[in-house]
């Protein structure tokens, strides 16, 4: 596309003119920006990452003054440095731009009433949904997460179309409806708008099923923007659209870094101005296939895991989406389930958590049977506790899914 490699040219120049992390790097890699004539030169060109940004905290990275910067996000930062990212007023109307047209390509139209559960804050999640859907022309009910019983009440008054919220809180709601002894299959919202987690096809029947809406999935990172890079369109619902006029997405092996039909995701940022970033490895793991519904766009699959969500365990890859499937796919198991990780004696031991359906008699047969699925698809054995219904934390935001005994915690994000 004419159009993305005119973008792509400019901001590799305006990186490496404006920020001097980019200009070490390509110096040190011996390239420069005038070596890009063609979107496949863009391969030669270093990687930014996640340290890069701790590096460089707080505002290091920033290609224009601080003065121009109109709003600032930042990640939790479980360890270490939190990593800070930051907008100009025109990187905050591109931002609603995309995120209104995510909304739209979900089924979302003007007059639409929008519940954003995604937390407010610092985290990219709410305001970006707040921003996108009143540039699209939508109600906008500002609740944030949490208050769980408080957000069954406003969506049950307000009679809202779209909710937008994370999967897992989203299963959350769905339990607060049942508890209340409502019908969640009779709540008002057509189209639920889910992403800042990985989640499953499976996932997406059973949200549909029991809310009787259209599940779309919402892909972004704050190092890039956040929601709204990506999107699904509702009448396909096969994978997410990358929004490629602003930004240009690669697939590389996470280990070699060298380009991978399928592998690590790797954007780069066509129009940003006071963050531009170049190939940034996301740590998401997907592949880029053709554009659908909207042929102007590829499509990325929906993110199976991230390279480092990613269990060993004795020598065999996990990804939780993998036990997700299959903890769906188990008659008499709910989706409210977590994964333990010990070290009991020298060997890992993966214990999954998971709650009984309300009502279900035969735990220990359900339990047995994911445990033959496990071993029979992911070829690892694994323990499987089956606990009584709503034991077992809700998320209230992003699910922290993994819990890891093992003694060297501390993953980062
Ligand atoms: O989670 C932005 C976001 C908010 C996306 C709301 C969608 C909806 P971060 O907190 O920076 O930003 O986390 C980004 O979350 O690298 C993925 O690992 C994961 N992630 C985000 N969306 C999806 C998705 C927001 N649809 C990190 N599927 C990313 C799978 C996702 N993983």
């Amino acid at each position: 596309m004419a159009l993305q490699l005119e973008r792509l040219r400019w901001t590799l120049s305006y990186a490496y003119t404006n920020v001097p992390l980019y200009r070490d790097k390509f110096d040190s890699a011996g390239v420069h920006p005038s070596d890009c004539k063609d979107l496949e030169d863009l391969a030669g060109f270093p990687f930014t990452t996640k340290q890069d940004l701790r590096d460089h905290y707080p505002f290091g990275m920033f290609a224009v003054p601080r003065e121009q910067v109109v709003r600032i996000h930042a990640s939790s930062g479980t360890t270490g440095r939190p990593t800070v990212v930051g907008y100009t007023r025109k990187d905050v109307d591109t931002w609603a731009e995309v995120m209104a047209r995510s909304i739209r390509a979900s089924g979302g139209r003007p007059g639409d009433i929008v519940h954003v559960a995604y937390g407010y804050g610092l985290f990219t999640g709410g305001l970006a949904a707040h921003y996108g859907a009143e540039r699209l022309g939508c109600t906008v009910v500002p609740v944030s997460g949490g208050m769980t019983a408080r957000q069954v009440r406003l969506i049950t008054d307000f009679r809202p179309d779209i909710v937008m919220v994370t999967p897992s809180y989203m299963l959350a709601l769905l339990d607060e409806f049942e508890s209340q002894g409502l019908d969640p299959r009779a709540s008002s919202p057509r189209i639920g708008i889910f992403g800042a987690e990985p989640w499953t096809e499976r996932m997406r029947a059973e949200l549909e099923d029991r809310f009787g809406l259209h599940a779309v999935d919402i892909y972004g990172l704050s190092e890039v923007m956040g929601p709204g890079v990506a999107n699904e369109c509702v009448e396909s619902k096969d994978g997410l659209h990358v929004w490629e006029d602003h930004f240009y997405p690669e697939t590389v092996d996470p280990v070699t870094g060298e380009p991978a039909d399928a592998g690590e995701l790797v954007l780069t940022s066509l129009t940003k101005e006071a963050m531009p970033v170049i190939r940034y490895r996301t740590r998401d793991l997907t592949r880029l296939l053709p554009g659908t519904a909207r042929p102007a766009f590829r499509r990325m699959e929906k993110v199976t895991g991230r390279t480092d969500d990613m269990i060993i365990l004795r020598g065999v890859n996990v990804f939780p989406t993998q036990i997700e499937e299959l903890v769906l796919r188990t008659p008499g198991l709910s989706p409210y389930f977590q994964l333990l990780l010990t070290r009991p004696e020298r060997l890992d031991v993966m214990t999954v958590m998971v709650e009984a359906r309300p009502g279900v008699e035969h735990r220990d047969e359900a339990g047995l049977a994911l445990r033959r699925a496990v071993r029979e698809t992911v070829g690892v054995r694994v323990d499987v506790e089956v606990v009584a219904p709503e034991t077992l934390e809700r998320s209230v935001g992003k699910l922290k899914r993994v819990i890891d005994q093992r003694g060297l915690a501390n993953r980062d994000n």
